[in-house]
């Protein structure tokens, strides 16, 4: 008769599943990655800064488990390599998380030209490197028991444009989804998941300075020093903000789903602004349906 407990059964299974995470150093990613740890996955942790990486695993960090990999998102010659030391270590990759990215804040008259630009190249164009990089592998992976899956973390600020200050940000993270959707009719006919995934707000370093960039108020407008102060405060009620361990759960149950949604808002807030938003669009379509759809050459 066997002694192995559920637990260890599950750990086994999640042995064999192989995560390739971007931005682990901090955050929602290294949240991830130390519970992808915790859970018996091995996983690729990709960052700009290994050592902080490797100092805030702590605990978790064990080389059988974690292969940490410095990456240049914008270079592709860097995630060719990430991508190949990945397989070299663990001989495949099931699961992809496109996590990395950073706020930017200002409206659409302060932010400069370079700031916009920066701020797609990280969010958008380092998310589409990724993805073009490992395709190549993922679609003749045939080992993972529902097929391969790839994440992209957008954001709330993604589907519903209600934030003052943050429309370059949110933008890029519309691109996100955009590309999520995008995605998903393309890899269908491989077996691949694409989920969306668009957090609402979760306690992390976004706000730091390291992370967040800000754009030079401008009269007329209201500050933006003021919103950024207005996120510091909420971030300090546990009630109001998401928490990024169970972030990272949500994430593995739905990497275990035979059938894993496409968009996930992900806390009460994004839930409800997500609902919202929905409720525009279908007011807005039904108030001028008929002139709307009035448009062909005959009816
Ligand atoms: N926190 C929230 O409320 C929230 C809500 C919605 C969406 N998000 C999204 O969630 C993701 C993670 O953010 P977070 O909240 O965990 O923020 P964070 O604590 O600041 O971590 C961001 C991670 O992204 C990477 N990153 C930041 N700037 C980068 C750059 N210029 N080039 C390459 N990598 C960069 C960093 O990776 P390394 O330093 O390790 O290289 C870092 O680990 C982001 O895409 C963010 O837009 C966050």
């Amino acid at each position: 008769m066997s002694t192995t407990n559920s637990s260890t059964n599950t750990s086994n299974e999640n042995n064999n599943i192989v995560w390739y995470v971007t931005g682990a150093s901090k955050g929602l990613g290294l949240e991830l990655v130390k519970k992808l740890v915790q859970d018996g996955f091995k996983v690729v942790a990709t960052t700009r800064s290994k050592q902080l990486l490797i100092d805030n695993l702590g605990e978790h960090y064990n080389t059988d488990q974690v292969l940490p990999l410095v990456v240049d998102l914008l270079n592709e010659d860097s995630i060719k390599q990430s991508i190949s030391d990945s397989l070299a270590k663990f001989a495949k990759i099931d699961i992809v998380v496109n996590n990395a990215g950073y706020g930017l804040f200002g409206n659409f008259e302060n932010i400069t030209d370079e700031q916009a630009r920066t701020q797609f190249d990280v969010n958008v164009f380092g998310v589409l490197n990724v993805i073009r990089n490992v395709l190549p592998h993922l679609r003749n992976n045939k080992t993972t028991e529902h097929g391969p899956h790839i994440f992209n973390i957008s954001s709330i600020t993604g589907f519903n444009g209600a934030f003052p200050n943050a429309g370059i940000y949110g933008a890029t993270k519309f691109a996100v989804d955009g590309i999520s959707q995008y995605l998903q009719t393309d890899l269908k006919p491989f077996g691949i998941h694409v989920t969306s995934v668009l957090p609402g707000v979760f306690k992390t370093e976004f706000l730091d300075p390291k992370s967040l960039v800000v754009a030079k108020d401008i009269p007329d407008y209201p500050s933006v020093q003021g919103f950024i102060d207005k996120f510091s405060e909420l971030f300090q009620e546990r009630t109001k903000v998401g928490d990024p361990s169970k972030f990272a759960a949500l994430l593995i149950s739905i990497s275990k789903e035979k059938n894993p949604p496409l968009t996930l808002p992900v806390g009460p807030d994004s839930f409800g602004l997500f609902e919202k938003r929905i409720e525009s669009v279908q007011k807005d379509i039904a108030q001028f349906k008929d002139q709307t759809t009035s448009t062909n050459f005959s009816n």
